[in-house]
Formats: C-alpha cells, sequence, structure tokens
C-alpha cells in the first residue's frame, strides 16, 4: 500500500502536461496487458499506475476548462481513501455508524447554508439528485403512487429549454417518458416564468397533471440562474413541487460575495448540489435536499418490507431507508474534510477565485476585434469569433468547432462548443483554482492564435 501510494504522490499535482495526444488504440496498448493468469504483483500495479497517469487527461492543468470540475481538494481525496480502507457502505447504522452521523450533519450543514430544515440523501450525482427530486414529486402529487404507480394519469414536468440533459433522463427513467418534459422558452438564459404559468394552464386544461417544475440554478451553457422566487410563486399557486438544480451553481452557497445568485432557493420543495464541481471535492459527492422530512421515506416506502439490512435496533437512523441506493458509498467525507480544512471562508474564497477569472477573460474578450461575448454568467463564458465577410451562420459554426479541435489536438487546452440560441459557442468556465487570471490570458491567446491557423 505505502509503495502504490507513494507512486501516485510522485505525479500529484504534475501539470506539465494535458492530456497524451495518443489516440485509443495506442491508449489501449499503453494500458495493455489487463489481465494476467498468473500474478503480477506490485510491479504489474506499479506499472498500471504510471500507463494510467500517463494516458489520462490532467484536470489539474490550467488548460483544463472542459468541465466543471478539475483535480479534487487533497483533503477530499484522503477522505475517499479513508472510506475505501474502512470501506464503508452507507445503507444501515448498524455498518456504517460514524459515516452516517457525518452524512446526517453534511446534509444539516448544506441546507442551512440554502435556508433549509435539513434533510437529504447523499446520490451517485446530479443527474441522481434531479431524478430524487422527480420521485419525490410524483410522490407528492400522487400519495401512494411508490406503491401503486401512476394510476393512468398522465403527469407533466416542466423546466426552461436550457436545462441540463438530466431532466430529460429523469421524466425518462420514472416512466413517464420524455415527451411528458415540457421544455419553457428562456429570456436571456433565464426560464420565462409568464410562459411557464400559461404551459400549466394548458396542461390542466388537457387533462394533465402537472407535477414538478424544475428550475436550474447555474445553467450548463450559459451559467444563467433561474428566477427562483418567481418560480416558486407559481408552484405555489399550482400546488406543484419544486426542484432546484443548482448542480452547478450551488457551489454559490458558499460564497458571501455571489449568494444573492441562489436568492428564493429557501422557497423551493428541494433541490441537488454538487460538491465535485466547484467545491473541488472528488467524484462524486452530491447532495439532494428537501424540506419535507417524510417525503424520502414515502417515497421509498420499499424500504418498509422489514428486509434484513434494516433488522436492527438502530433502523430508523438507517440512511438506506431513504436512498434508492442499497450499496452506497460514504461520499459526505470528501465534503466534510474539505470543509474542516478550509472552512466556508476557504470554499467560498474558491468560488470567488473562479468567477473572477472568468469575469477577467469576459472583459478581455468583449475588447478584442475578432472575439464576441455571447454571454457571461457566473463563470461561464460564451464565445463567437467576430464573423468574416459574408461568413453564414454555419460557417462560423464550422470555425467553432474546428478551433476547438485544434486547441484539444495541440494539447493546448480543453474546452466545449454547444449550442446557444442555435449557434456554436465556445463555452469557457473556471471550476478549479489553476484556472487563475494568467490561464484565461494564455487560453485567449490560444484561442486567438488557433482562429488565426484554422482560417488559413
Ligand atoms: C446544471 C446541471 N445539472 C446537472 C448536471 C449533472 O450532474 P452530474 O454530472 O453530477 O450527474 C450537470 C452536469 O454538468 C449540470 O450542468
Amino acid at each position: 500500500m505505502e509503495q502504490l501510494l507513494q507512486k501516485i504522490l510522485q505525479d500529484f499535482r504534475n501539470t506539465s502536461s494535458l492530456h497524451s495526444g495518443l489516440n485509443y488504440d495506442q491508449i489501449k496498448s499503453r494500458l495493455m496487458p489487463f489481465t494476467l493468469d498468473e500474478p503480477g504483483g506490485i510491479d504489474a500495479v506499479v506499472k498500471a499506475i504510471d500507463a494510467y497517469l500517463d494516458t489520462s487527461v490532467n484536470t489539474g492543468h490550467p488548460g483544463f476548462l472542459r468541465a466543471f470540475w478539475g483535480p479534487s481538494e487533497p483533503a477530499s481525496i484522503v477522505a475517499s481513501l479513508l472510506t475505501d480502507v474502512r470501506n464503508t457502505t452507507m445503507h444501515s447504522f448498524a455498518v456504517a455508524p460514524s459515516a452516517t452521523i457525518i452524512e446526517t450533519e453534511m446534509i444539516k450543514a448544506i441546507s442551512d447554508l440554502a435556508g433549509f430544515p435539513g434533510h437529504g440523501i447523499f446520490t451517485t450525482g446530479g443527474s441522481n439528485s434531479n431524478e430524487m427530486g422527480f420521485l419525490c414529486a410524483r410522490e407528492d402529487a400522487l400519495p401512494g403512487s411508490s406503491v401503486n404507480g401512476l394510476s393512468g394519469q398522465n403527469l407533466r414536468a416542466f423546466s426552461s429549454v436550457e436545462a441540463h440533459y438530466s431532466v430529460d433522463a429523469a421524466a425518462n427513467m420514472i416512466g413517464i417518458g420524455t415527451d411528458a418534459l415540457i421544455r419553457i422558452p428562456c429570456i436571456d438564459g433565464k426560464m420565462d416564468p409568464q410562459a411557464l404559468n400559461e404551459a400549466i394552464i394548458q396542461e390542466k386544461q388537457n387533462g394533465n397533471l402537472p407535477f414538478i417544475i424544475l428550475s436550474t440554478a447555474g445553467t450548463t451553457v450559459r451559467g444563467s440562474f433561474d428566477d427562483l422566487n418567481a418560480i416558486s410563486e407559481i408552484a405555489q399557486k399550482h400546488g406543484i413541487w419544486h426542484h432546484v438544480d443548482a448542480a452547478w451553481g450551488g457551489a454559490a452557497l458558499f460564497s458571501n460575495k455571489h449568494r444573492n445568485l441562489l436568492n428564493g432557493i429557501e422557497k423551493a420543495d428541494s433541490f441537488a448540489f454538487d460538491a465535485h464541481k466547484m467545491i473541488g471535492s472528488s467524484m462524486v459527492c452530491s447532495a439532494f435536499l428537501v424540506h419535507d422530512e417524510s417525503i424520502l421515506s414515502r417515497t421509498m416506502s420499499h424500504t418498509n418490507r422489514g428486509d434484513y439490512l434494516f433488522d436492527d435496533p438502530n433502523k430508523e437512523l438507517s440512511l438506506g431507508r431513504i436512498s434508492p441506493q442499497c450499496g452506497r458509498r460514504a461520499d459526505a467525507l470528501k465534503l466534510w474534510f474539505s470543509w474542516l480544512e478550509q472552512g466556508k471562508k476557504g470554499l467560498g474564497e474558491r468560488v470567488n477565485s473562479c468567477i473572477d477569472a472568468s469575469k477577467h477573460l469576459a472583459h478581455l474578450v468583449e475588447e478584442h476585434p475578432q472575439l464576441i461575448l455571447v454571454s457571461f454568467s457566473f463563470s461561464n463564458v460564451c464565445i463567437r469569433f467576430t464573423p468574416h465577410s459574408n461568413e453564414t451562420i454555419e460557417q462560423g459554426n464550422q470555425r467553432v468547432r474546428k478551433v476547438r479541435n485544434y486547441l484539444e489536438d495541440h494539447a493546448k487546452c480543453m474546452v466545449l462548443d454547444s449550442i446557444l440560441d442555435n449557434q456554436l459557442v465556445i463555452r469557457f468556465t473556471a471550476s478549479h483554482p489553476n484556472v487563475d487570471k494568467a490561464a484565461t490570458e494564455e487560453f485567449l491567446s490560444n484561442l486567438i492564435e488557433a482562429n488565426e491557423k484554422i482560417s488559413l
């Protein structure tokens, strides 16, 4: 164990190269062999560590801008290892007493930041937390549906057109199908509350049962925040569950400077929060928070069956009773350790520095003649190139794609492109501290260079 950890620590925080530049077959042959008949011993594992480090993307590189995360916080990595050492699984208090208490306290701590009472569960990620929102909303609209099913009702869900695709996944998985998800248009990236209200009225008139509004706090492409106060008001008026997908923007809960982005979250029925994004916990560390203490046990009523797992004197404390999972990692420790080490203050500063870096880039883009700032919100900066004369939108899209590929192929940086208002844009986000102001300047000069190179 010591030898293997030493091996990993040698490379810890090495940010010299972003990726190997190798293709699938080359990576595969570098990783081989995958199985051995005879024991390979520790040497085989050491070689495998080298091969993995050489061929995996280095998310700590300042050019890793493609996703909402980067390298995880050291304290969080150690927490993850610690849970592996004990091999804790969360289903019952009997086998996970300390981890149960830690998870319960972390749920309360996140809830406190949001003005929630302190109930919820850690999940497998933001997608799963959104699905949990759907499940709870279904049980709330149709009490007993966890046992009786949908009873012939046509349920309808509502989210903005810019909401994450996991909302479709949730509609799919709870059995109502993606057509039952009504996508509401946005104004400047925010769900239009009036259009939402009208759509709900229309669906009711059609004889359908609106059961959830999912608003987004920090959209995936634009980083915008829906008006949570206005949407809560509509939800309350129609008696519909309001779930907030704060998987990305929930990090603002830690920042005194940016907390106002989440104004109104306290009025929602539930929300999703990912600590493995801007907060820097290692994958995965995601929580689903609710107002109503009883909704999770009602929604997970299948766990009432007196299963052997919960048949212990402390079964009321067993978190397996309110989770769809049986075996479950003790993910809450990852947030706990980072929180202990850095405090709310340090985690908030982490958020502030990401947003500051993005703001710096947004200003530079605005002033650059070859670039157009399509949008800037939270830590997301969306960029197009100033069109050449007679350049069509489609040609502009191709330019964005070519530039993105050029940057990635030349290992300058990894950045996403995405459709926004029917146009392909470069989507930049700063989600880890290595993406500082200097890194944004480097990104900008790489972007300009790539634009000139591919235009040749
Ligand atoms: C707004 C939003 N919600 C949910 C998710 C899904 O989160 P996860 O990857 O943890 O499932 C994402 C992922 O980027 C996201 O941007």
